[in-house]
């Protein structure tokens, strides 16, 4: 891919929204490094801990810059543009990619370029070929995040829908830890339901209204439904089972219940997607997102894509999960259409773009 105007455009981009402290090179919309530090101070935890992200991002910011300027092969003299992940986030984390970025943007002279993580995630789906044509539907699965948006271009991308509570992500990682599995419990559950039954447990469905999401009721769903050590699919507030019943329930059924778990969550996502698709008559269909690595979801998404005749793209698995490489496309599209921000601008928790 070309710049418009035929210079060779390079991009150093940073993320550092939640525990992924990443820094990218690009040029011209290719990949040349993305390296990821994944933060595993947190695991012990059980989750993130926002305090020690910020410390984790300050410790590993230098070396990752470093890393990624010297495996693109350039130096910071090639920059065109420095890119950082301006929302939303942990806002403690976000002040040190950001501060980084402007830093740099001001020692070298070159432009900055802010660019919203979950619009990147979206963007992800560009950075290889083959690229979704536009307009297209993007179901973005994250661990903070559940959206639908639909591509308009680029730097147009408007949500259908989203969660009114819990995250895709959140969903995977709260029953992980009902399961008594460690932080990030997602790729956990994925692991174990590939040895199950996805129709041993019928968790149920919530009924939401139009395109947007819930996910809370079936945290509950599955918390009472082990609280009974699966004797009783009411999912009441009544519970008969002992501790020791609910942990050898546990033991005795990981993979059905990981793998039912998995089922409903990938059901759930995918109803939805099909609905979207029926209103905007669009069948050009991305995921991304955090989620959007999980084999269940990936698996399905092929499969409904075959029967209702869509186009699915999926990006690849480094490209799914927090990274610099989407943010360092997002801010390739933006440069080219001049999108910068000034020296003072500051990052935003806040998720919220239309
Ligand atoms: O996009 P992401 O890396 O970070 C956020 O922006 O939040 O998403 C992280 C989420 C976590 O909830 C993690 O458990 C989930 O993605 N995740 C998975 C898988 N890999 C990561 N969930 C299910 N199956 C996976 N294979
Ligand atoms: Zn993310």
């Amino acid at each position: 891919m070309q710049s418009s105007s035929n210079i060779d455009v390079t991009l150093l981009a940073i993320e550092s929204s939640c525990d992924e402290t990443s820094a990218a090179v690009c040029r011209n919309g290719k990949i040349l490094s993305n390296i990821v530090a994944t933060q595993k101070i947190h695991e012990q935890y059980g989750g993130v801990v926002p305090e020690l992200a910020s410390r984790a991002h300050m410790q590993y910011i230098v070396p990752v810059v470093d890393q990624a300027l010297e495996k693109a092969g350039i130096t910071l003299q090639d920059l065109n543009a420095v890119a950082f992940t301006q929302a939303p986030g942990l806002i403690g984390s976000l002040l040190v990619g950001s501060e980084f970025a402007k830093s740099l943007a001001l020692a070298l002279n070159k432009p900055l370029i802010g660019v919203h993580h979950m619009q990147a995630h979206v963007l992800a789906n560009l950075i290889d070929e083959p690229r979704p044509n536009f307009p297209f539907l993007c179901l973005t699965v994250s661990g903070g995040h559940t959206q639908i948006v639909l591509c308009h271009s680029p730097l147009q991308l408007e949500i259908l829908g989203e969660s009114l509570d819990d995250a895709a992500g959140e969903a995977f990682d709260k029953s992980a830890k009902l399961l008594g599995l460690p932080y990030p419990g997602g790729p956990l559950i994925d692991k174990y339901a590939k040895e199950g039954n996805p129709l041993a447990f019928a968790f149920p469905e919530p009924k939401i209204q139009g395109l947007d999401f819930s996910f809370s009721g079936l945290k509950t769903a599955i918390l009472y439904f082990l609280k009974n050590a699966g004797t009783s699919m009411l999912f009441k507030e009544q519970f008969s089972a002992t501790e020791e019943e609910q942990k050898i329930f546990i033991r005795n059924n990981l993979p059905d219940l990981c793998a039912s778990i998995q089922h409903r969550i990938v059901q759930i996502l995918l109803n939805k997607l099909k609905k979207a698709a029926e209103q905007t008559g669009i069948n050009r269909i991305c995921i991304a997102g955090g989620v959007s690595a999980n084999s269940g979801l990936r698996n399905e998404l092929n499969n409904i894509g075959e029967q209702l005749g869509w186009e699915t793209f999926i990006p690849r698995f480094e490209y799914c999960t927090d990274n610099a490489g989407m943010i360092a496309i997002a801010a390739y599209y933006k440069f080219l259409e001049g999108h910068f921000d000034p020296i003072d601008t500051m990052p935003s928790a806040r998720a919220s773009w239309n």
